[in-house]
């Protein structure tokens, strides 16, 4: 939520809902610009477009509901046409680091299964190497051994703490978040390999491979990267 302008993330997020076609399955995600696209989906769905949305989260859920798009959950769908979803930090292969909101495992489980997966940002996103600490679901049972395993991998682990409360955050999953600076990540595909290997991670939010557009909403328009 750091970093660029409601106006960026509102046009990043518009463009996107505009090119959801009458009849698909949207997949909705998490975060400040993601919600732009859901509220403009809502204003499509008043005008008569008809699609189903499949929420990444329990905030993206809840705006889909005040805004009126119609909803299935991730086991009630055969198929997601498309997914709009908001990243961290993106580099210039679309490669992403997700999870500042701690949603990111069912967000890669939606956005992967998407036949198209679009990322809305903002500037303040994007950058050579990615470089933001990865967020990485943790059985909270598996906490210790998990940061050892991090620790390993050349990572400083940090559990991610409430804000208004006294402990860890807990996703919507009923897991807790170990925030992990690696520094500059040179190989995105191989640390995500590595993460993924670790007993107790239940899931990581380094998205290789996965983003087939991104649109970034700048002061006066929106520029498209794709693969
Ligand atoms: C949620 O866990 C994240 O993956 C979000 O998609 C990400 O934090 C983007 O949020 P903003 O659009 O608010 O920056």
């Amino acid at each position: 939520t750091t970093g660029g302008t409601d106006d960026q993330k509102r046009r990043a997020g518009e463009r996107a809902a505009e090119a959801v076609d009458d009849g698909d399955v949207v997949g909705l995600g998490t975060g400040s610009t993601a919600a732009y696209a859901i509220r403009a989906l809502g204003r499509a769905v008043d005008d008569g477009l008809d699609v189903v949305g499949v929420p990444t989260s329990f905030d993206s859920r809840q705006l889909a509901r005040e805004v009126g798009v119609p909803l299935r959950a991730l086991d009630e769908v055969e198929r997601i046409d498309v997914a709009i979803d908001g990243a961290d930090q993106l580099d210039s292969r679309l490669d992403a680091i997700k999870g500042g909101g701690a949603a990111h495992a069912r967000e890669k489980v939606v956005d992967a299964a998407a036949e198209r997966f679009v990322v809305v940002a903002d500037p303040s996103k994007t950058a050579e190497t990615l470089s933001r600490s990865v967020p990485v679901e943790v059985l909270p049972d598996a906490r210790a051994a998990v940061e050892r395993d991090v620790d390993a991998l050349g990572g400083e682990p940090t559990l991610r703490r409430a804000e208004r409360k006294d402990g860890p955050v807990v996703t919507d999953n009923g897991n807790v978040v170990l925030d992990c600076d690696f520094g500059a990540i040179a190989e995105p595909a191989a640390l995500a390999a590595d993460l993924a290997a670790v007993p107790g991670v239940v899931e990581h939010g380094l998205f290789v491979g996965l983003a087939d557009a991104v649109y970034v909403g700048t002061d006066d328009g929106v520029e498209v990267r794709t693969r």
